[in-house]
């Protein structure tokens, strides 16, 4: 009996010239790219964005770039996991086609300075808006330039980061050639204890790691005291769970699901997200979850 040997490889461009150069010789056609943008540290929630990816698209494009200009926090950006080895043999076994991997300078080679600055309103000074000062100017700016480098079809991004999500299709509006690509926002992956897979999760200790689930139990109460009803009692027995296992809660929202405008009561018939941001030490944690309305 024969076996089928398969060999895997990915092509990593650290160069946009080079890239760019790639990917208009070999753009396939038809739905042709599918664009996976990440900051690595990869783990089984991208996973599942490259998966997608590639069952819809010819040719799968990753990115690596810990955007600086995204972080108000700089412990958080200095403390971000780097883990670029790991992160190449599991895209090379995911599938992904090619990578890209610039440095701070490929991406910025003018600085940040003049770059263009997207206005996205009252998404801006909301929840992680508000509690982020800047953030999202820094993922407009970078998302813009990776778009504009790589030329996607379609474009995955998780839900996990569920404002984001709003900026980013938001964005779509403001850059040549956005309303081209098709946005695919991909369901949160969850560790057995519900807490979503994040990148930072890797920074939390032993007893922190023991109860960060808490959270996703305080989105399944919010969930289950829909579709009717006020929300603040259920916001209030949260803030205390959590506190009582030592997080810092910086907000637990109910909001409409397309504007992110907040409620405090359900609402019978506006779809909304639940989401939560809280602290662990230094470790900030977000996640969320859609509540149907009542119809
Ligand atoms: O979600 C992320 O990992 C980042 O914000 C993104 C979209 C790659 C931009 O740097």
């Amino acid at each position: 009996m024969r076996t089928k040997l398969q060999i895997s490889f990915m092509l990593i461009f650290k160069k946009v010239a080079d890239i760019q150069a790639y990917l208009s010789q070999q753009k396939p056609a038809g739905r042709g790219i599918g664009f996976v943008p990440t900051m690595g540290a990869l783990h089984a929630g991208h996973l599942s964005l490259i998966k997608l990816a590639k069952a819809d698209n010819k040719l799968v494009v990753t990115s690596i770039f810990v955007n600086p200009t995204q972080f108000n926090d700089k412990e958080d950006f200095e403390k971000y996991p780097i883990t670029t080895d790991t992160d190449v043999a599991m895209l090379i076994e995911a599938g992904c086609n090619v990578l890209f991997l610039p440095s701070v300078d490929e991406m910025y080679p003018q600085g940040t300075e003049n770059m263009p600055v997207f206005d996205f309103g009252y998404l801006e000074t909301v929840l992680e808006g508000a509690h982020r000062p800047g953030h999202f100017r820094g993922v407009g700016q970078v998302v813009a330039r990776l778009l504009d480098i790589v030329k996607p079809d379609s474009l995955y991004m998780g839900q996990k980061d569920y404002q984001q999500c709003l900026v980013v299709k938001n964005l779509l509006g403001q850059v040549a050639g956005g309303n081209d690509i098709e946005m695919i926002i991909c369901p949160i992956i969850r560790e057995a204890d519900g807490l979503a897979m994040s990148s930072r999760n890797r920074r939390l200790t032993d007893p922190q790691r023991a109860v960060a689930g808490t959270i996703y139990q305080c989105l399944i109460s919010i969930l289950s005291k829909a579709p009717s009803g006020n929300f603040t009692v259920v916001q209030k027995e949260c803030a205390d769970l959590l506190a009582d296992k030592g997080f810092v809660p910086e907000y637990i929202a109910l909001a409409d699901a397309a504007t992110l405008q907040l409620l405090d009561n359900y609402s019978a018939t506006t779809q909304m997200v639940a989401l939560i941001a809280a602290k662990l030490g230094n470790v900030r944690l977000i996640d969320n979850m859609l509540v149907e309305a009542d119809s």
